[in-house]
């Protein structure tokens, strides 16, 4: 087991009418003035953003809504955003949605802490965040786990590049989780969700690093749940028990906990990113289509490991490693394909028409073939390459 450090002080408010507690939350955690941030209109829709301000009204707490977050937020907007809330002077950012929302949301709260800095230096230029206004999240889809995560995740604008800020500072203060707030969502946005959750224990769960079995313990069962209750969520968004499942694990998920004692991987979330920065495709979908590709091309590195994965998560017993590696990797792209997403460029709707065109991904997603992505098997640009051409 490795060193490690794990600071997640996000406090979780879960359950039917969770959103009750907004005032309360809002208050103890020192907001006066909220800058309320969220999407294309879904909440205006199912009548949320509607509660949550009466709510506030009737608390006496003065805020500003700005909606027009859109998925795979753009950095330009969250500046927009940020300027915005220094003009209302707020001291909170409270973000309502999902990960693309509570991203932005995590930028403007940097932006609020440090009005002299423009925020790109952040997601542009890697600078360390070193304070940030406290975020609150209301939570209307189980995918990313930003509500928890010390990440966020922004479209530097004209360059299809996913810029992520990564520190303990920006996980949110509170997150209020209510599975009924998820009712509302397209089959295909449920289904993107549970794939990033799986995927965000399951990069975690591939290495090298020898022991550690309580955090293999841990990500195992959060893995075969998010795999059963996903089916059933899909299946039918109103089960309260399969949607409470797969929101509680989505936060566990990417909180760290399920990593902890190894080195992060994400590999496919790196290939995935630069796809959804280039073609602006859902951020699960991306993944569906290039975990197993990258799969498949690396798992001869460390068979006992993708074996493991297979017994444990799948119950592939028979054959040899190598067997059990590969029945692994085919039930996780068949999973995928039941619950209606992609596994090849074709069916993710995009087009890569020729070499230039892959060579271009690859060059966004190794920094023009200066840097190695991923952990578990370094990819330089003819690795990123074969695994594209392989789902093209
Ligand atoms: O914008 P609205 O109208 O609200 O619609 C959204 C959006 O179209 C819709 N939606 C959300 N809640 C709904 C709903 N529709 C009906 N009913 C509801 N209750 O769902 C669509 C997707 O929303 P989005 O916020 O984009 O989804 P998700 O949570 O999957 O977030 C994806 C973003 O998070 C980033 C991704 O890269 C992507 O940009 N990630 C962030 C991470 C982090 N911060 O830790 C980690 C992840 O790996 C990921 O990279
Ligand atoms: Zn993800």
């Amino acid at each position: 087991m490795q060193n490690f450090e794990f600071y997640c002080p996000t406090e979780i408010v879960f359950g039917k009418g969770a959103e009750d507690k907004l005032a309360e939350k809002i208050r103890q955690y020192g907001g006066t003035k909220v800058f309320l941030l969220y999407g294309g209109g879904s909440i205006e829709k199912s009548g949320l953003l509607k509660r949550i301000e009466d709510n506030l009204n009737e608390a006496d707490i003065e805020f500003e809504a700005m909606g027009g977050v859109q998925p795979n937020p753009v950095l330009s907007f969250a500046r927009e955003a940020t300027a915005e809330a220094l003009e209302f002077d707020a001291d909170m950012v409270l973000a309502v949605g999902g990960g693309s929302v509570i991203d932005s949301a995590k930028a403007v709260a940097v932006g609020l802490a440090n009005p002299d800095v423009d925020i790109a230096e952040y997601w542009e230029q890697g600078r360390e965040i070193e304070s940030c206004a406290p975020i609150g999240v209301v939570l209307t889809i189980s995918a990313a786990g930003s509500e928890t995560s010390d990440s966020a995740v922004l479209t530097i604008d004209g360059t299809g590049k996913k810029g992520g800020a990564h520190s303990d500072i920006i996980r949110p203060d509170f997150a209020i989780m209510n599975p009924e707030l998820t009712f509302t969502l397209p089959p295909f946005q449920i289904a993107c969700g549970v794939a990033d959750i799986l995927m965000h224990t399951l990069e975690r769960y591939i290495t090298h690093t020898e022991g550690n079995l309580f955090t293999d313990l841990v990500a195992e069962a959060l893995m075969k749940n998010v795999i059963q209750q996903g089916r059933i969520a899909v299946a039918n968004r109103k089960n309260y028990e399969a949607m409470s499942e797969i929101m509680w694990c989505g936060s566990v998920s990417h909180n760290g906990f399920t990593g902890l004692g190894r080195e992060k991987e994400f590999s496919a979330h790196k290939l995935g990113h630069v796809l959804s920065g280039l073609y602006n495709v859902t951020h699960g979908a991306s993944l569906t289509v290039m975990w197993p590709a990258w799969a498949k091309y690396v798992y001869e590195d460390n068979p006992e490991r993708f074996a493991k994965y297979a017994e444990k998560v799948w119950g592939v017993n028979a054959g040899t490693v190598y067997e059990r590696s590969r029945a692994g990797i085919r039930l996780t792209m068949e999973f995928f394909e039941q619950i209606g997403l992609p596994t090849n460029f074709t069916k993710l709707g995009i087009g890569v028409k020729n070499t230039e065109e892959i060579e271009k991904l690859a060059d966004i997603c190794t920094s023009n073939g200066t840097k190695k992505a991923g952990v578990f098997h370094p990819m330089d640009k003819k690795d990123v390459i074969a695994i594209y051409e392989s789902v093209n």
